[in-house]
């Protein structure tokens, strides 16, 4: 039976180590928080946000935008936070209505400030292996492996799921740490033989209990992304009660990988905080 991993338990312990080191800065690490339109889950993620941010004794500012907002308008709200000396990171929140381009928005945000790691001069650094701020799901597993001690050198690592988001930087993150990785996704072939084949399983495709627990290597260690909402309650993307059996660890859903997000975008909020003070 595999060990559980505790994201909320290890997320908890971040916000609480985050709170001492502000206590300490000196200066209020600020973050901006922006949300164009009226997406009920993206309202519930930045409420999560905000009151993240205040258990951490980190300042939130948050910019509630219409739908209709343009990518002129938006440019101008970023524009605005790149300049203002409070506003340590800046979070816009996505997905953004389809009337502005998102790339053109991610590439505006000061890589300084871009404490979601999306700006491609932070992505670029990730993939040469540079200090930079890193995509903050894939970054929090990275720390609950470095927290649950559980070695990466060597190992094979199957990541199903290509996102920028989270795919590409695990891939990348993984590999920093000598993991050999492969990249696997709706066109991969005999996905599950790969699967099988896996020391570390990164699931990661937002679909309901697609990795079949029987694909688990024993002893593997299996860490689940996704959130799905069905009939029988909140599934990951891996079937959990079947890979359970075979894995050496394993991240439930909820309460896994999910927490871990927030924890580490205050983490990269407060490092922006102490790099803009030097
Ligand atoms: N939407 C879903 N995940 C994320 C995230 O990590 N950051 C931002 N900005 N938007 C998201």
């Amino acid at each position: 039976m595999a060990k559980l991993i505790d994201g909320k338990e290890t997320a908890k312990n971040i916000r609480e180590e985050l709170k001492k080191e502000v206590e300490e800065l000196g200066l209020q690490p600020g973050l901006a928080v922006v949300l164009v339109g009226e997406d009920p889950a993206s309202q519930v993620y930045v409420r999560n946000k905000e009151k993240a941010c205040a258990t951490t004794g980190i300042a939130s500012f948050k910019h509630t935008l219409s739908a209709e907002t343009t990518e002129e308008e938006l440019l101008g709200v970023i524009k605005d936070l790149n300049s203002d000396d409070k506003v340590h990171g800046i979070l816009v929140q996505l997905p953004l209505p389809k009337q502005i381009n998102e790339h053109a928005i991610i590439e505006a945000i000061d890589p300084a400030k871009d404490v979601d790691g999306f700006h491609p001069f932070n992505v670029g650094r990730l993939t040469i292996g540079r200090p930079t701020y890193s995509s903050c799901t894939p970054f929090g597993i990275m720390e609950l492996l470095k927290r649950y001690d559980i070695d990466i050198e060597g190992k094979d690592a199957v990541i199903v799921g290509r996102s920028n988001i989270v795919g590409k930087p695990m891939a990348l993150m993984l590999l920093a740490k000598n993991a050999t990785i492969s990249i696997c996704h709706s066109r991969t072939k005999n996905l599950d033989d790969k699967v099988r084949a896996a020391d570390i399983v990164v699931a990661a495709v937002g679909r309901a209990e697609f990795v079949k627990g029987d694909w688990i290597k024993d002893g593997a260690i299996v860490i689940d992304v996704g959130i799905n909402r069905t009939d029988n309650g909140l599934v990951g993307d891996v079937e959990f009660t079947e890979a359970e059996k075979r894995a050496s660890y394993i991240t439930p859903v909820p309460g896994g990988v999910g927490p871990m997000t927030i924890a580490m975008l205050l983490k990269n909020t407060v490092e922006a905080a102490k790099q803009s003070g030097k």
